[in-house]
This record gives C-alpha cells, structure tokens and sequence, in this order.
C-alpha cells in the first residue's frame, strides 16, 4: 500500500478547512433551503434500480453548498479513493496488516467475471459453495432433511458471534416477512444464559445447529458450540446422530473435523472474507434457511447493484460519497428500529452538545399495513418530523412565545426557556426505498460497507484489520485459569486483582 501525507497536510484537506472557517461553520441548513429551492434536486439522487422500486438518497439536510460538495469531491480524488476501489475489486492485498485481498464483493458478483487471488479465479469456488448452500437449504426446508428420529427440522439455532452472528441475525430480523417458516435462534454471548434461555426453546430431535466461525477457533463459539453438542448427545445419545443435527460454516476444515463435524457438512469460505463482511459467504447458511436460498440470491444481487454503481458512478454522482460529508473521524454507529430511539436517545441527538450527524433510513411501503395502514403513516409522519425538527429546532423568541402563552410568569418562563431552545442545524441523510426486500436490503448493507471503506480510504485507516480486538481475548485467556481455586491473586494491577478476588470470594460463600 502506497503511504500516503497525513490528511491534515493535503493542500485539499487545508482548502477544505478554510472554507469551513470562511463559510462552513456559518451555514444553516434551514436557511439554505429557504435561499434555493433547487436544493434538494441539488443535494439528491435516485437510484434507478432493475427491481424493487427505486432509492432515494436525500443529503440535502446536511451542512454543505456547492463550494463544499466539490472541495469534498476533491478530497476524495486526491486520497485516490478511485485507484483503491479498484485496487480492491481485482483482488489486491488491500488488507495489507495482514496481507489480505479484500473480496467480499466476490461472493456477490452475478455476472460471468473472472476474479483472481493470487493468480487463481476463486468465482468456481464460490459457486460451488453457493450450490452447496442452495441444495441444503432446499433439502432442509422441503423437510427432506430429517433429524436423527426421522422428524423434519423445525428450528435452527446459529452459533457464532461478531460478523459471524450480527449480519445474519440482522438480515433475518430485516426480512421476517419473507420468512420460509423455521424458527431462527442467535447464540453468540459466552454468558451461559444465552445458549441456555434458546435450549429451552427447542427440541433435540428437530433442532439443526449450524456452527458459523471462521477460524474455528473463537473461544465464545467453540464453548456454546462444545455445550450444545453435549445438551443434543444427552437426549439422541450416539455420535453418529450429530451428522444430522450439526453443520459448520468455516475456512478451518482441521479443526471442524476436530470438533466432531462431518466436512461433508462444512460450507467453506476464504481468508480474503473479512469477518464484518461474511454474510454474504457461507456465513449467510442461517439466511437461506429463513428467507429460502432464491430470496438470498437476491439479497447478493442487491449487493451487486450497489458494487457496479460504486464502481462507475463517477464521485459527484455516487451515493457513498454523499454519505460521507456529515461525519467526523468516528466510527462508532449505532441505531435502533422505528421510533424506539426517539424515546431514548434522540434527546441527546437534539441537544446534547456534540453534533450526532444521523441517517434516517425509511420504506414508502409496510409489509403489514394493519390498521388501515395508520402505523405505517405514523412511522413515517415521526422519520419526516424527526428529521425537520433537527434541522429547524426552536428559536428562544418561539419558546418564549410558546411558555408565555401557556400562562406562565415571566420569571419561570426565564428560568424554564434555555431548556426548551433547540439550536437544530442538526444534519442528517434520508434514505427511503420502495419496500424492504432482499433486493433493497443487500443494496443498502453493500451502500454502508463502501461507505466505511471510502471514509477509511479519506482517513487512511484500514478498514478491514481488527488488531483491536486481539489484546481482550488474549488476556482473558491468561485470566480464565486465575480463575479456579480459592487463592487470592496479585498477579495483575490492584483494580483486576480486586475484581477478580472478589469475584472468588463472592463465589465461595
Ligand atoms: O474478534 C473479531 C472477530 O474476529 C470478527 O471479525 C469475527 O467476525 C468474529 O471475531 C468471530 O470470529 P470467527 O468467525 O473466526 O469465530
């Protein structure tokens, strides 16, 4: 990978900050509407896709003018973000801490192309785990499938965690309406109770586990994976049941097999797919099971869409890049379903005192229009509210008005009013698809992917290592020992040494 000057030192990066001490900090959006009525044509773009209806992406809500959207596009070309999507999608080491390509757009390319690691094409491989997945999936949801007692599978308990439990898990969450009828269960957390609290919940003879971790290695994975083959053996009793009831999704077929699963049962993947970017791989086996294998071909076909747009579309015109603008170097995203945030969050979105630039993601259409539909308008009424009420926020002279009018004295209502003042200029991005299907949902999953992999390219920040995370599990496997016995521990700093003899102590009583 080519080093590039800190980004604070590209001339394009200090043209960018002068123009937001000139002009940018002034911006109000609100008023920048209310000065061109061709904003939001300006400042939005519709993505014509072949199914499903149509995306809208609305930045329009957004700090910006024309001045910055170029500065911003400039940015962009002068970081090469160009040179380095390509780079990624003819499969260079990208991943250069650890000396990986970066494929994951393999898994979901729909045409004839060839795509090489290494000098090998790894399309025939990928499509012979796709068939694999597409005639399991089919045998297990006709029924042909049967437990080890010959009854068909009902349930399916997936055992993994990180990007080999919250993709599928979110995906399978996202399109319930589409589901084929198996009852779908997450294990993911060590804490005994999780595996515990979904055991109660099926039944041996029908249950199917699929065991989804990459290296095979993860301690959290392999401790439920080991105690739920105990739970199942405790009822079906002989080993040759597991076959039956116990499939892996893994690049390590030595340590499967250590496990006690037939690799004829093992759907494999590769080490250019990032951990975070696996549904799309055999890690995806629990989202055929739920929304049947043609719903999930259709899911990497939205997935699809979204690469070839990123890869053609040039910068002014391509939806990544929009999303970039509101953010700062933070990472950290998070979100809740619906109007749920509103009554948590949100208070602090609206005025606490960092700025939390926001994306509002919303379908013109409900799967279930119950009532008439009157939850639908209502869930959308709160997006476009939400959304306004950022932007505009309230002034001191309308919360002024607003308490005097409600009879208040005047020393209350100065007492009361800097609370009930809203700064708005709150920027956020809208974007509303048709109806959540397969199709728009692989499509928004590959728009936030390419939208992570841009703002790392802009920042120079590897978007697919994980070092991070490495230090916590290796020392708590140094820990896990300290904690048997009774004696007392001072191997580690006086805080860690006080839990954990605590702990010990608390234990013993
Ligand atoms: O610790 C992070 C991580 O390595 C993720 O990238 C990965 O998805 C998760 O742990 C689980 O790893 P594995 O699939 O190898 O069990």
């Amino acid at each position: 990978m080519e080093t590039k000057p800190m980004l604070t030192k590209e001339c394009e990066f200090q043209k960018l900050q002068e123009y937001y001490n000139r002009v940018g900090k002034k911006l109000n959006i609100y008023e920048l509407f209310a000065k061109d009525c061709g904003r939001f044509d300006n400042f939005s773009q519709v993505l014509k896709t072949p199914q499903d209806g149509n995306i809208l992406i609305d930045f329009s809500k957004n700090r910006i003018d024309q001045e910055c959207f170029q500065l911003l596009i400039d940015l962009a070309r002068k970081r090469k973000v160009e040179d380095a999507r390509d780079a990624m999608f003819k499969g260079s080491k990208i991943n250069f801490t650890e000396n990986r390509a970066v494929l994951h757009t393999a898994l979901r390319t729909r045409d004839n192309s060839i795509i090489e690691v290494d000098g090998k094409n790894v399309m025939p491989d990928v499509k012979a785990v796709l068939d694999h997945m597409k005639q399991f999936s089919n045998k297990v949801l006709s029924g042909e499938w049967k437990g080890y007692s010959g009854k068909k599978i009902t349930d399916v308990v997936n055992i993994g965690i990180g990007g080999s439990d919250l993709g599928p898990l979110m995906v399978t969450e996202a399109l319930k309406p589409f589901s084929k009828g198996l009852n779908m269960h997450f294990v993911s957390n060590i804490d005994g109770t999780h595996l515990a609290e979904v055991l109660k919940k099926v039944n041996p003879e029908t249950v199917l586990f699929i065991i989804a971790s990459k290296t095979f290695t993860t301690q959290e994975t392999c401790t439920n994976a080991k105690s739920a083959k105990e739970w199942f053996l405790g009822t079906a009793k002989a080993n040759e049941a597991v076959a039956k009831h116990f499939v892996a999704l893994s690049t390590n077929k030595e340590k499967v097999s250590e496990f006690g699963i037939d690799t004829a049962n093992m759907f494999g993947f590769w080490d250019w797919v990032g951990g975070r970017y696996s549904l799309w791989s055999a890690i995806g086996l629990s989202i055929c099971l739920s929304i049947g294998y043609e719903n999930f071909e259709k899911l990497l076909e939205g997935g699809f869409y979204m690469d070839n747009h990123f890869r053609t579309a040039p910068l002014e015109k391509n939806v990544r890049t929009f999303l970039l603008y509101t953010v700062k170097i933070l990472k950290l995203i998070w979100g809740e379903p619906g109007t749920n945030g509103q009554h948590a969050f949100y208070q602090l979105i609206h005025q606490g005192t960092r700025i939390i630039p926001c994306d509002f993601i919303a379908p013109a259409e409900s799967h279930n229009p119950i009532s008439s539909g009157v939850h639908h308008k209502l869930l959308l009424a709160n997006f476009l509210a939400q959304t306004e009420a950022l932007m505009k926020g309230k002034s001191a002279g309308q919360a002024r008005e607003e308490l005097q009018k409600s009879g208040m004295s005047n020393e209350d209502v100065e007492k009361i009013l800097p609370h009930k003042v809203f700064v708005g200029n709150r920027p956020t991005n809208s974007i509303v698809v048709k109806k959540v299907t397969p199709f728009t949902l692989g499509a928004l999953i590959a728009m936030y992917e390419m939208k992570i992999f841009t703002q790392g390219i802009i920042w120079d920040i590897n978007s697919f290592d994980q070092w991070g995370v490495e230090l916590g599990k290796a020392l708590a496997k140094a820990i896990e020992p300290e904690l048997e016995g009774d004696s007392p521990v001072y191997s580690h700093d006086g805080s860690t040494n006080g839990l954990i003899n605590f702990i010990k102590a608390s234990r013993a009583m």
